[in-house]
C-alpha cells in the first residue's frame, strides 16, 4: 500500500477507534481515544470557547500595540545580545555577588521596589532572607552529569574555536509578567483556511505542505476551562505536587507526577524515537534519518505509531521530539534531531507532534533552546543574537507549538548567561509571549537552577531533584516552592497558572478518559510487579523498513553499479556489516559501537527487540539469487580484507560513525564525535578494499556527515550510500537499496564538506570546573550550507542532495501570489506588504495570516528514466540583496512518487512567515524591501528553474 493510503487507513482506525488490532493487549486498544466520525470543531465548540476565542482583529491590533511598548526594553536589549547580557525586565536590579556566601540560591541586594516585606525560609538546607530585589546565582555548581563537570586532559579535538570563557554566576531577572493565561492572539476560526481543530484529529498530512493552518485554540481553551476548575479545588500543597517531580520515591519512568486527590498523576518518558528502557517495543529511525526523507507522510506516521507505543505502554509525555539544530557537525546529539535546516527542522518537528499526539500522547519539543553541544552542557552560555535566535533556533519551537504541542523542555545550557530554565526572554518572552505557546515548560533533568524559575515560566521540574543522582539534597520547588508562595515571594496566580498548564495539556490530549496505567518499570526490565512486558510493536517494523529505506541517500553511482543485479559473488567488508559481539542491547543506553550501528548513544534511544544486520538481510537475498557470499569483519586488518575481495564481484563496505549525549563516552568521544573521521579504521579499509577490487560500494550508517574526501573520488569506489540510523530494520533497508526494491530518494539534511574546518563552527572546549563557557553564535545565520553557499565554499555533496535509479526533469515555473480571501486581517497584511514589521503580541510569531499560503509556487516533474521513483523537488528563496539572508533557503518540499515518463504537476505554497526577516528593532516580522526571486531543484545547489516572487 503506499504511505499515503496506509496514513488514510491508520487514521481511520485511529478515529475509529479500530486500533484495537493494532495494539494487541484488550487493555491497550479499550484505551483508545473513541471518537464518532465527528470532528472536533463541533465537538469542543462551547459557549465558553466562543468567548474567550472571539478575540476580533481591533483587539489584536490594540493588544499588539501595547504589548510593543513593553517590548521595548527587550528590543534594546536584543540590539546589544551580541554583547550577551541577559534580558533585564524593569524591576530586576541584580547585581552578580559572586561569593561561595551565596549557596543559599538568593540573596539580598539592595532594595528598590517589589515585595518589601524581609522574608526567610530555607533553600536546600540552608537559610535564607529576602528582600526587595533578588539575585539569583547558579548554585550549586552543576554538575550534572558528573562526568562533564571536569575536563578532559588529554586528547581533545583538533578544532577549539577557544573564544573566551566565562566565570561567576548570571543574574536571573525576575519578570513583571502577570501570569495568566493567555489565549493566542488570533481571529475565529475561519474554515476552510483555519479550522478548529483537536490535536486527537489533526488535519490530514500533506506532502507539499498543509494548506491549512491548524487553530488548536478552541480545544485549548476546553482543556483550560477543565484544568482551571480542577485546580481551583487543590490546595496550595497539591498545587505545588502537580509542579514537582517525584524524586524520592521508588519511580516507574524517568519522570513522574505523582497522584494528587483523583487524579492519577503523570508518567514522563524518553525517547524522540521509541519508548526508552522497556521491552516489546519498537525502535525506530532517528530524527535525522526521517528528516532525510523530506517526506512529511513519514514524518507524520513515525509520529503516530511511536504515539501508539508510547500509549500502549501507559507515557503520559512523550520526551520527543528532539530539535536541536546540528550548528556543529561533532554535536553529540544531532542525530536525535532533525538535521542542520530550520525550515526542514520545522516541518519534521510539525508532523511528529501531529503523530503523536493524535494518539492521545502529549509531546515534548526539546530541548528549548540553543543546545548544540555535548561538552560541558550545563556549564556553557549560547550567546545567540535575537535574529538568529528567531530565524533558526526558536523555528522549530515555533512549528511544534503551531503543532499543538503539551509541552516544552527547557535545556541545560545558559542563553545569553541566563541558564535556559529560568531564562525569562526565552519562556516567557518568546516561548509563552511571542510564540503563544499555552502548554507547560518542563526542564530538563537536573537543569533547574533555582525557586524563583517559576517567575521565569519554568513549569514543571524534572526529574524533581536538585541533584539527579543524590534525591535526598532535596528540590528546588516542592516544599521550597510552597513557602515561596505562602511567604507571596511567588504569586497565587503564579502557581495557579503552573499547575493549570500542566493540567491542561492532559485534558488537551482526552488523557481523563480511559488512558492506560503504566505497565512497565524504566529502572528493570524485572520487576514483576510493575513490569507487565506487554507487546506495543504492532506491525510497526514495516514502517522502519519504509523510512529506513526513504532515508538512504545515494551519493554516488557510477555507471549503473547500483542497483546490484544479482551478482555472482559478494564480499561484505567491515564490521557495521554484521551484528556485535554483545548483542544490539549489550551497552547500556546504547553506548557502545560495534556491528551494525542503528542508533547513536544516550536518553534518545530505546531498548531493540532485535536488530538486523546488513549481513542477515543480504543473505536472504543471495541465496534468491544463487549469489556466493562472505565476509570480512576485521576491521583493522587491511591486507587481510584487500586480499580477500580480490575476484569477487562486488565489495560493499559497510562503515559508521557514532556520537550520543554527554554522559556516556565511547572510544573516547564525550558525547560529541571528537573528530568527522569515520570510526574503526573505515578509511584505510576503504582505501584497502578499493585497490583491490575496482567494484567497491561504501554504506555509511553515521549520525551525521563525516569528511570522506581520502576516498570519495576514487573510481574504485563505485557506489556510496549515506544511510544514517536506520533502527531495528537497518539491515533490510539497506537491502532494499542496494538491491533497487526501493528507488533511493533520501537527501543529505546536511552538508557533508570536504574537510572539517570547511564548516567554520566548532565545539568549544577547555576550561576547568568553575568556568562557564562562552559559546558566541557569532556566524549568526551562516552555518551548514547557508555558509558554503555564502562564502562560496565548495563541499563534497550539499545539503539536499540525493541521487535516485532515475532521472526526472523539471519544466513549466508558475510563481503566483494567492488570492487572500480571508478579510479578517487585511489591514496586517497590507502593513506586511508595505514592509511594516509586525506588530508585537501574544501569540504574534503564530498569527495564523502569517502563516496561511501567500505565494503558490507550481511546476512540473517528469521520470524521465526508466525505474519508477520517488523525487524530492525543493524550493529555494533567494532574498533581496541587502536584507542580510543567505543567498539560498528552503522554503517547500515535495515528494512524489512517479512511474517512468509520467508527469506531475507540483504545487507548493509559501506563506508571509517565510518571506520575512525578524526586525530586531521593531521586535517584528518583516519583508524585506527588494526582489525575491525563488529556485527549484534536486538540491540546495542543483536548481532546475528559478523565477522571480511577484510580491
Ligand atoms: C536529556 C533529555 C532526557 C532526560 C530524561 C536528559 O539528560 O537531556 O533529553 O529527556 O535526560 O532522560
Amino acid at each position: 500500500m503506499r504511505l499515503a493510503a496506509r496514513l488514510a487507513a491508520l487514521s481511520a482506525l485511529v478515529l475509529t477507534a479500530v486500533s484495537v488490532g493494532a495494539l494487541p493487549s484488550s487493555a491497550v486498544a479499550s484505551s483508545l481515544p473513541v471518537a464518532s466520525s465527528a470532528v472536533a470543531s463541533s465537538a469542543i465548540a462551547s459557549s465558553d470557547v466562543a468567548s474567550s476565542a472571539a478575540v476580533s482583529s481591533g483587539v489584536e491590533v490594540s493588544s499588539a500595540v501595547s504589548a510593543a511598548s513593553s517590548y521595548a526594553i527587550s528590543s534594546a536589549a536584543a540590539s546589544s545580545y551580541a554583547a550577551s547580557s541577559a534580558v533585564v525586565t524593569s524591576y530586576a536590579v541584580s547585581s552578580a555577588i559572586a561569593s561561595s556566601a551565596v549557596s543559599s540560591a538568593i540573596s539580598a541586594s539592595a532594595a528598590t521596589s517589589a515585595p518589601s516585606v524581609p522574608l526567610t525560609g530555607e533553600v536546600s538546607g540552608v537559610s535564607y532572607t529576602v528582600s526587595s530585589t533578588y539575585t539569583i546565582y547558579g548554585d550549586p555548581v552543576p554538575t550534572n552529569p558528573p562526568s562533564l563537570a571536569t575536563s578532559p586532559t588529554a586528547g581533545e579535538p583538533p578544532y577549539n574555536s577557544g573564544s573566551g570563557t566565562e566565570v561567576g554566576w548570571q543574574t536571573l531577572s525576575i519578570s513583571s509578567y502577570a501570569f495568566s493565561s493567555f489565549p493566542v492572539v488570533s481571529p475565529t476560526p475561519l474554515p476552510p483556511v483555519f479550522p478548529s481543530y483537536s490535536p486527537l484529529y489533526p488535519p490530514p498530512v500533506e506532502n507539499s505542505g498543509s494548506q491549512i493552518v491548524p487553530d488548536f485554540s478552541d480545544a485549548w481553551d476546553v482543556a483550560f476551562a477543565k484544568a482551571e476548575a480542577f485546580v481551583s479545588g487543590l490546595t496550595l500543597e497539591q498545587k505545588v505536587n502537580i509542579t514537582t517531580g517525584e524524586y524520592q520515591e521508588p519511580i516507574l519512568c524517568v519522570g513522574n507526577i505523582a497522584p494528587v486527590a483523583d487524579w492519577p498523576g503523570l508518567c514522563l518518558q524518553d525517547s524522540p524515537l521509541g519508548v526508552r528502557d522497556t521491552d516489546f517495543n519498537t525502535l525506530f529511525p532517528a530524527g535525522i534519518t526521517v528528516a532525510a526523507t523530506f517526506n512529511r507522510t513519514m514524518m507524520r506516521l513515525r509520529g503516530l505509531e511511536m504515539g501508539q507505543e508510547f500509549r500502549g505502554k501507559g507515557v503520559n509525555v512523550a520526551l520527543g521530539p528532539m530539535m536541536n539544530m546540528g550548528r556543529v557537525a561533532q554535536g553529540g546529539r544531532n542525530w536525535e534531531g532533525f538535521g542542520t535546516d530550520a525550515f526542514l527542522s520545522g516541518e519534521a518537528a510539525y508532523e511528529t507532534v501531529l503523530g503523536l499526539q493524535s494518539v492521545g500522547v502529549q509531546a515534548c519539543a526539546k530541548h528549548y533552546v540553543d543546545y548544540e553541544q555535548e561538552y560541558k552542557r550545563t556549564q556553557e552560555s549560547s550567546n545567540v543574537d535575537d535574529r538568529t535566535q528567531h530565524e533558526i533556533y526558536q523555528k522549530p519551537f515555533l512549528r511544534a507549538v503551531m503543532a499543538g504541542s503539551a509541552s516544552v523542555m527547557c535545556s541545560y545550557n545558559m542563553i545569553n548567561d541566563t541558564y535556559a530554565c529560568e531564562n525569562d526572554r526565552t519562556l516567557n518572552q518568546l516561548l509563552k509571549g511571542e510564540i503563544g505557546f499555552r502548554g507547560y515548560v518542563m526542564s530538563d533533568w537536573g537543569a533547574q537552577m533555582s525557586t524563583l524559575s517559576a517567575v521565569a515560566g519554568l513549569d514543571m521540574t524534572m526529574a524533581g531533584g536538585i541533584h539527579l543522582s543524590t534525591p535526598d539534597g532535596g528540590s528546588w520547588w516542592g516544599p521550597n516552592l510552597t513557602a515561596f508562595v505562602d511567604n507571596g515571594t511567588i504569586s497565587m496566580a503564579r502557581m495557579d497558572d503552573m499547575a493549570t498548564r500542566i493540567m491542561a495539556g492532559y485534558y488537551l490530549l482526552g488523557q481523563d478518559n480511559n488512558y492506560p496505567n503504566v505497565s512497565f518499570n524504566a529502572s528493570s526490565l524485572y520487576d514483576t510487579v510493575h513490569d507487565k512486558h506487554i507487546d506495543v510493536q504492532a506491525d510497526h517494523y514495516k514502517l522502519v523498513r519504509e523510512i529506513g529505506g526513504a532515508g538512504a541517500v545515494l551519493l554516488k553511482n557510477t555507471d549503473g553499479a547500483l542497483p546490484l543485479n544479482k551478482p555472482r559473488s559478494i564480499i561484505l567488508v567491515g564490521s557495521d556489516a554484521g551484528n556485535g559481539a554483545m548483542g544490539a542491547n549489550g551497552y547500556s543506553d546504547r553506548g557502545g559501537d560495534d556491528g551494525i550501528l542503528g542508533v547513536g548513544w544516550g536518553s534518545g534511544t530505546a531498548n531493540y527487540p532485535y536488530l538486523v544486520s546488513p549481513a542477515a538481510a543480504i543473505q536472504e537475498r543471495a541465496r534468491l539469487d544463487g549469489s556466493s557470499l562472505t565476509n570480512w569483519y576485521l576491521d583493522w586488518d587491511t591486507e587481510g580484507a584487500a586480499s580477500a575481495v580480490e575476484q569477487v564481484d562486488v565489495a560493499i563496505v559497510f562503515v559508521n560513525s557514532d556520537s550520543g549525549e554527554g554522559y556516556i563516552t565511547v572510544d573516547g568521544n564525550w558525547g560529541d564525535r571528537d573528530n568527522l573521521t569515520l570510526w574503526h579504521n573505515a578509511d584505510n579499509l576503504i582505501q584497502a578494499v578499493a585497490a583491490a577490487n575496482n567494484n567497491t560500494i561504501v554504506v555509511a550508517h553515521s549520525v551525521g556527515p563525516s569528511i570522506i574526501d581520502s576516498w570519495a573520488e576514487n573510481p574504485n569506489v563505485t557506489g556510496i550510500i549515506w544511510a544514517n540510523v536506520a533502527g531495528q530494520e537497518a539491515g533490510n533497508a539497506i537491502t532494499d537499496v542496494l538491491y533497487g526494491a526501493v528507488n533511493p530518494s533520501g537527501r543529505l539534511p546536511y552538508t557533508i564538506a570536504k574537510a572539517l574546518e570547511d564548516y567554520g563552527v566548532f565545539l568549544i572546549l577547555g576550561g576547568d570546573n568553575d568556568t562557564i563557557l562562552s559559546i558566541p553564535y557569532t556566524e549568526g545565520l551562516f552555518y551548514d550550507y547557508r555558509r558554503f553557499d555564502q562564502y562560496n565554499i565548495t563541499p563534497r555533496y550539499e545539503f539536499g542532495f540525493g541521487l535516485s535509479y532515475t532521472t526526472f526533469e523539471y519544466y513549466n515555473l508558475a510563481v503566483s501570489v494567492l488570492p487572500q480571501y480571508d478579510p479578517t486581517d487585511l489591514a496586517l497584511e497590507a502593513a506586511w506588504e508595505a514592509g511594516v514589521p509586525t506588530p508585537q503580541g501574544e501569540g504574534s510569531s503564530t498569527a495564523f495570516w502569517l502563516h496561511r499560503p501567500y505565494v503558490q509556487v507550481q511546476f512540473e516533474v517528469q521520470n524521465t528514466g526508466a525505474l519508477a521513483g520517488t523525487e524530492i523537488p525543493q524550493v529555494y528563496v533567494h532574498f533581496p540583496t541587502g536584507s542580510g539572508e543567505p543567498p539560498s533557503l528552503l522554503k517547500g518540499f515535495d515528494a512524489i512518487y512517479l512511474e517512468p515518463g509520467e508527469v506531475q504537476t507540483v504545487t507548493i505554497t509559501i506563506p508571509r512567515y517565510e518571506l520575512s526577516i525578524w526586525d530586531i528593532i521593531a521586535q517584528g516580522w518583516s519583508k524585506p524591501e527588494g526582489s525575491f526571486t525563488l529556485s527549484v531543484g534536486a538540491s540546495s545547489r542543483d536548481f532546475r528553474l528559478t523565477g522571480p516572487i511577484p510580491i
